[in-house]
């Protein structure tokens, strides 16, 4: 039996495929995203950020001023590092956000946090390297983990992040040290729970006497509507050999592409930037000087995320009355002061994955729990994102769920007249 044949990857023709693409799946949520990009469907699937807030205008006049004042070099190609003035705003933004103090020549810009996460997992991991995460995770994260073959531990998390004493009893029973802790510490995706200080202390205290490093994956801390910021994981006092992602996606617009890795280890930077190379040279020259250009106009960039931060947290509002209005007892949810997510947990006896196609003949979406988990055992959570909808389509779109939700629970198996044909 040929390699090929025992990874269950044969082909037709003469292609051969690498082992490693054997465990990757497609991400089941962009495949729920294109059925709910029909505009009769309320989406809570995505975790988009709402396009009507885009700085269009904003970004138009930086493109332009791009285009005139430095239009040639921002179309030839340009450094692996990326920007130099982008990365010297990063790092004054980072110390203002996350309370890290960085030098230029530590952050790399990277095409998307994603590209980050691949980049990391391809020096850091080989085959059948432990990556800790809590669980449930990132989507995104697991699966590029996961396409460099790392086998990814799960731990439990509670209303303040990774449980430390799970962390603590993993480490001192593993018989190889995990290669990396992986974390989103605000508003985290998808439970929308935030890591509390004490727990980022012991958290940073633990990593570092085991000798295990972390990944800090921070795309939301700029989005928070409720209570004070926090020094990064990263920046506590017992941190060390710590990697942290930040990102424009979430405060900007995801189209552009602009994010950064910050990596003060030189070792670890030095080899990121050979990885970068080898993947896509360097991120778009244009939407990097358009972004450096856009952050530098005095006062914008901060009325903008006030402005986002003001309407997100009237849609999380909406969001948690109408669940608490709507979902049945048994039903519990997490309250994010931040971010773009509220998770579900309804009674176990829904399976959340049965429950969509439900939900979709009522015109909502959401995206079932059981992909966020390590070993997708748990059936009855949910992710619902609320930045993506006005209020009063979120109050509509929670009444067709809990709807969705009875039906199901009355008709486990076929279920009444659909209400809309879903087109699945
Ligand atoms: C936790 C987390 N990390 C990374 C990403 C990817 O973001 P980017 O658009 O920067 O690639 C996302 C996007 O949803 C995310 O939620």
């Amino acid at each position: 039996m040929s390699a090929d044949h025992a990874s269950g990857l044969e082909t037709q023709t003469g292609f051969r495929f690498a082992a490693r693409t054997a465990g990757v799946r497609r991400s089941a949520l962009r495949e729920i995203l294109k059925v709910t990009e029909m505009p009769e469907i309320i989406s809570f699937a995505g975790g988009l950020p709402a396009p009507e807030l885009f700085p269009v205008e904003e970004l138009a006049d930086a493109a332009q001023a791009v285009f005139r004042d430095e239009g040639a070099a921002a179309l030839q190609y340009s450094t692996s590092e990326g920007h130099a003035p982008l990365r010297e705003w990063v790092c004054e933004y980072l110390l203002e956000t996350a309370g890290l103090s960085l030098a230029p020549d530590q952050v790399l810009i990277v095409s998307g946090s994603q590209q980050g996460l691949d980049l990391i997992a391809k020096v850091l991991i080989d085959p059948g390297d432990s990556v800790v995460c809590e669980d449930p995770a990132y989507l995104g994260a697991l699966q590029a983990f996961r396409s460099y073959q790392a086998h990814v531990i799960g731990l439990p998390a509670d209303s303040e992040g990774l449980r430390v004493d799970e962390l603590r009893s993993l480490l001192r029973g593993a018989a190889r040290r995990p290669k990396l802790l992986y974390l989103v510490t605000n508003f985290q995706n998808p439970t929308g729970t935030t890591l509390s200080a004490p727990r980022r202390r012991e958290i940073a205290e633990t990593a570092a006497e085991f000798g295990l490093p972390i990944l800090e994956d921070d795309p939301y801390c700029s989005l928070r509507y409720e209570g004070d910021r926090m020094p990064a994981l990263a920046a506590s006092p017992g941190a060390r050999d710590c990697l942290y992602l930040g990102t424009a996606s979430k405060v900007l617009a995801p189209g552009l592409r602009v994010a950064w890795i910050a990596a003060p280890d030189r070792g670890v930077y030095e080899r990121l930037v050979r990885a970068k190379q080898a993947c896509d040279l360097h991120t778009a020259s244009f939407n990097q000087r358009m972004v450096a250009n856009y952050v530098r106009r005095p006062g914008v960039l901060a009325a903008h995320i006030a402005r986002l931060c003001r309407i997100y947290g009237e849609r999380r509002q909406a969001m948690l009355g109408a669940l608490a209005r709507e979902l049945p007892p048994g039903s519990a949810w997490t309250h994010p002061r931040g971010g773009l997510f509220v998770w579900v947990r309804l009674p176990d006896t829904i399976d959340t994955e049965t429950l969509l196609p439900e939900a979709l003949r009522r015109r909502v979406a959401f995206v079932p729990g059981a992909s966020f988990w390590t070993n997708g055992d748990v059936r009855s959570t949910l992710r619902l994102n609320f930045s993506n909808a006005s209020p009063a389509r979120i109050e509509t779109g929670v009444r067709r769920l809990a709807e969705a939700i009875r039906c199901a629970h009355a008709y486990p198996s076929s279920g009444p007249e659909p209400v809309l044909e879903a087109r699945l």
